[in-house]
């Protein structure tokens, strides 16, 4: 049996932030960080130039902390190119040595933390307590995909042989893996891709998103000190369109990404189109996340794990609940202790360690919100909290909307706004066909004490993450294997055991001995 807890792996250290000296040691490191400094298209090791533009603080969506030069499309290209000629290298490479060089990384990440907390927050706009979660993340990613990729990719794996030949089989890499990750995860999500890409042989083209381009820079660098050759790995900042020109490249031979459904379909589409290989896409994008709460759930608990799955990094996490169900008989008393909770959480400043709620990324995704909140104050059953927010930059405010049916929402609303319906208990089939209905399938939470219902739940709905009676975010690499289906993604399961096997081809060898 695999021993992945056994001294080969653990899962990073956390920080007590309740403890005084943990925390100004802490806050020592992220002061004495230095300035976010620059990001730039990285080919072959060597910075090439591009059109600059202000990387912008997302609290005010205007001051900026760094610079970005976005690549060219001739610099997409070229790091295709480039990763093209670096892959066979690579690839050969045993894999133990490709799995010390993401170890290292990870070490070397731990050693700099008040370096990338720093950009986390300057640049994502993270409470110190999300960016050191992500961080600790970004560190497991590295160590778990190596623990994984010298068990999978190490020796090929003996077959039988019974008609007297050798078989042998082997995982390899498939070649020039294009990975695009999102603003919201800028740092854990980027690493995780390329980890996983690199570990298992790929040269790796990484397109960070364009509002978060300056952590994931260091990241890129980071990686090369720890031996990652810079044939192996390329860096293209910038935005869709820079993405675009690299999955039409005919010799990006996978596609990683995270984020919306929209974009994922955008790229499937020009995948398919394109003449020569079969190109697979592995795509984690978002959901309409409910939690069902019934009658025999325990109140206090209820409300603080929803306060955390909906509010907790200002609600944008793909796995975020969005839609809570209650059943009726129960309904009012939840909701007013869910309210009691969110009313504590404080909204600002992310540097403040006393704040729960951040700003969302840019001024755009404020609006975007706002919009909803106007909306819903108008067409909802009842406005339960619309909390308090600093007026000015883009912080918004906590809100509980009540509507009158679950289908009610039909969208994913990517920021700390929570929608509730109440359910009879009679009509739970229903909620579950209801949740079914929307096509998405990433997280799902249930708090009741009755095993039957948990079970009922759990089989009726293909949900890729089941919470039952705790929060329903912030899935631990190695522990719970994150990923969904239908309008969520292609399945993988990011920090799982068969993720590396999503960037791989196989080959079996034959000898007539
Ligand atoms: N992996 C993250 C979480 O579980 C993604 O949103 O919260």
């Amino acid at each position: 049996p695999r021993d992945l807890f056994g001294p080969g792996r653990r899962n990073s250290r956390g920080v007590e932030l309740g403890h005084r000296a943990s925390l100004e040691a802490l806050l020592a490191e992220i002061a004495g960080a230095g300035a976010p400094g620059s990001a730039a298209p990285l080919v072959d090791g060597r910075a090439l130039g591009g059109e600059r533009r202000p990387v912008l603080n997302p609290a005010d969506g205007r001051t900026p902390v760094g610079e970005v030069a976005e690549a060219s499309p001739e610099s997409a290209d070229a790091a295709i190119a480039a990763a093209r000629a670096g892959f066979p290298a690579w690839s050969a490479i045993p894999a133990d040595r490709r799995a010390a060089a993401l170890e290292r990384a990870g070490d070397l990440l731990e050693a700099r933390r008040g370096r990338f907390l720093h950009l986390l927050q300057a640049e994502a706009g993270k409470t110190l307590d999300d960016a050191l979660s992500e961080l600790r993340e970004a560190v497991d990613f590295c160590r778990y995909y190596a623990a994984q990729g010298r068990e999978l990719m190490g020796e090929p794996e003996t077959m039988p042989g019974p008609t007297g030949e050798a078989n042998r089989l082997a995982l390899r890499g498939r070649g020039v893996f294009v990975a695009i990750s999102p603003w919201n995860f800028p740092l854990a999500i980027f690493l995780g891709q390329v980890a996983a890409a690199l570990m298992a042989g790929n040269a790796v083209v990484a397109k960070p998103a364009e509002q978060t381009p300056l952590v994931a820079a260091e990241a890129v660098r980071l990686l090369h000190e720890a031996g990652v050759p810079a044939s192996a790995l390329h860096f293209v900042p910038g935005d869709g369109r820079v993405g675009a020109r690299l999955v039409e490249n005919p010799h990006a031979g996978g596609v990683v990404f995270t984020g919306s459904t929209e974009v994922a379909r955008l790229i499937n589409r020009t995948l398919a189109a394109k003449d020569g290989p079969i190109v697979p896409l592995i795509a984690e994008t978002g959901g309409i996340n409910a939690m069902i709460v019934d009658a025999t759930a325990l109140p206090e608990q209820v409300a603080d794990d929803v306060a955390t799955s909906a509010f907790r990094s200002a609600g944008q996490r793909c796995s975020a609940l969005r839609l809570l169900l209650v059943q009726e008989d129960v309904a009012d008393r939840m909701i007013e202790m869910i309210v009691g909770a969110a009313r504590e959480l404080k909204v600002g400043d992310p540097r403040d360690v006393s704040v729960a709620i951040g700003p969302v990324i840019d001024m755009e995704a404020k609006e975007r919100l706002d919009a909803h909140v106007a909306r819903m104050s108008r067409e909802a059953k009842r406005v339960h909290l619309a909390g308090e927010a600093p007026r000015s930059g883009t912080y918004v405010a906590p809100h509980v909307f009540e509507l009158d049916r679950p289908g009610a929402l039909d969208q994913e609303v990517f920021g700390p706004i929570l929608h509730v319906a109440r359910y009879r208990a009679a009509d739970l089939d229903r909620v579950l066909e209801g949740i079914e209905a929307t096509g998405y399938g990433l997280t799902l939470g249930v708090h009741s004490r009755i095993d039957a219902t948990i079970e009922r739940v759990v089989r009726r709905l293909s949900v890729g993450n089941v919470y039952v009676n705790r929060n329903m975010i912030g899935a631990v690499v190695g522990v719970q294997p994150f990923g969904g289906h239908g309008l969520s993604g292609t399945g993988p399961k990011a920090g799982g055991p068969h993720y590396l096997l999503r960037f791989s081809t196989e080959q079996t060898v034959t000898i007539n001995t």
